[in-house]
């Protein structure tokens, strides 16, 4: 059982306000500030320059991920009087250079002035929101990134934690404070819930990659699924053991067939309030523990194969999210579990495989599962004739030495949908890179006993033939994206306002896509 209090990750929520300036109360304040300007952005004039200037002196320009805590007039402190009426303290948050600024720029500084306030002790703090006038593109926007910044820096795992007395509690509280009352419209409300919504939903994911392996075996992922389907236009089906059995699907049998943990999958539909445009499939990996089953991992940092279920806790985390909005799109979600165990009906080395689409493969290493739960899934989502397939999998070791941590790889037929995750990507802070998939690579995965051997040769281009394999699942002309998430899905260190530990890539960027219709 996952544990109840999980629904109470103590300080790790954020509560949101909006509020004209002259309604704010609060002692911190902050505002953010672009290297090489004269004042902050939204304390404009003698103000604001007096505030630059005394920044200034502390070696603060405004440099992206720096920030300057100004305090006001206590005993002999040379900012006396800085500080706007009514805070006590006001800290200055970088965005760096204007030419250089992109809109994650303000998830990072963002993250950096909570961290300061965290420091000093404030468990609530008011962000001033520039104007129209001051920023690029739409002001929602900016709002938006700023409540993403704060909700997703501030998780934290810590149920299974006791806590530590002298522990520094995140900002709990954080009110956008608006100057000009005109932009605390509808619309800028209706962005900052959107936000909110789209946060929770990435500390959702988080939380399930998090968790421990054994509180979450293949059936309470799909109690957890079930859960999701009572909010808003959300249907699921979960097909059991029996059911698989009557559909062929012997990649996800098969895997799960090592664990006393029967395996599952589950089946989440959306459908559109209004005419439904398109249809899209995302189907996520969903190994609750990566042992290798008889292929065995190496033991040492086998503990980071719980995560070996992020994709499909994006796709979970997807319909969290699609249960508060209206998306123009019909979206199926398809999320295999299975334990990869090397228990007495374990497949072996040398065993075959027969997929839902009637094709088979020789199994050569075990440890390669998570592409026949996949390859079921491809083959089976096709039949929903959708215009877009995407598929999310923590799948090749191969991909973190190809990309790194930090950059997810993209492999497959619908070059416009690639372009555009590369793009949209990049605005959300989530860092894609386009591999090959050419046919010349398919004699790597040749069988004299099967259709295919399920992997290519060791050492040699193996996120791309992970690729290649599943490609024989997608069923013609069916647009279809892979995205291996095997570096992003977790990080060891804290990034900019992800915390060490589960990350929920790509989560946002298949939102935004989604947002707009494919
Ligand atoms: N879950 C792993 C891939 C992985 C490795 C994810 C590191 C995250 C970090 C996958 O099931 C696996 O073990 N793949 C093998 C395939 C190989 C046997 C062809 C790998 O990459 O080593
Ligand atoms: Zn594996
Ligand atoms: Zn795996």
């Amino acid at each position: 059982m996952i544990d109840e209090r999980a629904e109470v990750r103590k300080g790790a929520k954020v509560k949101i306000d909006l509020i004209a300036k002259k309604n704010w109360t609060g002692r911190v304040l902050v505002g953010f500030m672009f290297d090489g300007d004269k004042t902050p952005l939204a304390i404009p004039g003698d103000e604001g320059k007096s505030f630059a200037a005394v920044a200034a002196g502390e070696k603060f320009t405004g440099q992206f991920k720096k920030t300057s805590l100004l305090r006001a007039g206590f005993g002999d402190s040379p900012h006396a009087g800085t500080v706007p009426a009514g805070a006590t303290k006001l800290i200055l948050a970088g965005l760096g250079k204007r030419k250089e600024f992109e809109l994650d720029r303000v998830r990072s500084a963002t993250a950096k002035a909570l961290k300061q306030a965290e420091e000093i002790g404030t468990e609530s703090i008011g962000l001033l929101v520039p104007d129209n006038k001051e920023v690029r593109g739409e002001l929602a926007d900016f709002a938006a990134a700023v409540v993403e910044g704060a909700i997703l820096s501030s998780y934290r795992f810590d149920k299974y934690r006791t806590p530590k007395p002298d522990e520094a509690k995140p900002v709990g509280e954080l009110t956008l404070v608006f100057a000009n009352t005109k932009n605390l419209s509808v619309a800028m409300r209706k962005a900052v819930g959107e936000a909110v919504s789209r946060s929770e939903a990435v500390c959702f994911t988080r939380d399930l990659a998090n968790e421990p392996p054994s509180p979450k075996p293949p059936e309470k992922m799909a109690e957890i699924a079930t859960g999701l389907a009572k909010k808003g236009r959300i249907t699921v089906q979960v097909m059991h053991k029996a059911e698989l059995e009557k559909l062929g699907m012997g990649g996800i049998l098969r895997v799960g067939a090592g664990s006393h943990q029967p395996p599952c999958l589950v089946h989440l539909t959306y459908t559109p309030a209004g005419k439904s445009k398109q249809t899209v499939v995302v189907i996520g990996k969903g190994i609750t523990f990566d042992s290798g089953g008889i292929s065995i991992k190496p033991s040492a940092g086998m503990e980071a194969m719980k995560d070996d279920m992020a994709g499909a806790g994006s796709v979970l985390g997807l319909f969290k999210w699609l249960g508060s909005v209206d998306v123009p799109v019909t979206v199926h979600g398809l999320a295999p579990f299975a334990e990869n165990m090397p228990g007495g009906g374990a497949q072996k080395p040398g065993d075959v495989i027969r997929h839902f689409n009637g094709k088979t493969a020789e199994v050569i290493s075990t440890d390669a599962e998570g592409r026949h739960l996949l390859a079921d899934c491809l083959a089976y989502g096709s039949t929903l004739k959708p215009d877009l397939m995407i598929d999310i999998a923590t799948l090749t070791g191969a991909c973190v030495v190809a990309l790194g941590d930090e950059y997810s790889a993209l492999l497959g037929t619908d070059q416009r949908t690639i372009d555009r995750l590369i793009s949209v990507g990049r605005q959300q802070g989530e860092f894609f890179w386009q591999l090959p998939l050419p046919d010349r690579y398919k004699s790597h995965l040749k069988s004299k006993v099967a259709d295919m051997k399920h992997v290519g040769k060791p050492g040699i281009a193996g996120t791309i033939t992970a690729g290649l394999f599943l490609k024989e699942f997608v069923g013609e002309g069916v647009p279809w994206v892979h995205i291996d998430i095997a570096g992003p899905s977790f990080t060891k260190e804290d990034w900019d306002y992800t915390p060490a530990g589960a990350t929920g890539v790509p989560l946002r960027t298949i939102a935004a896509l989604l947002r707009k219709g494919v």
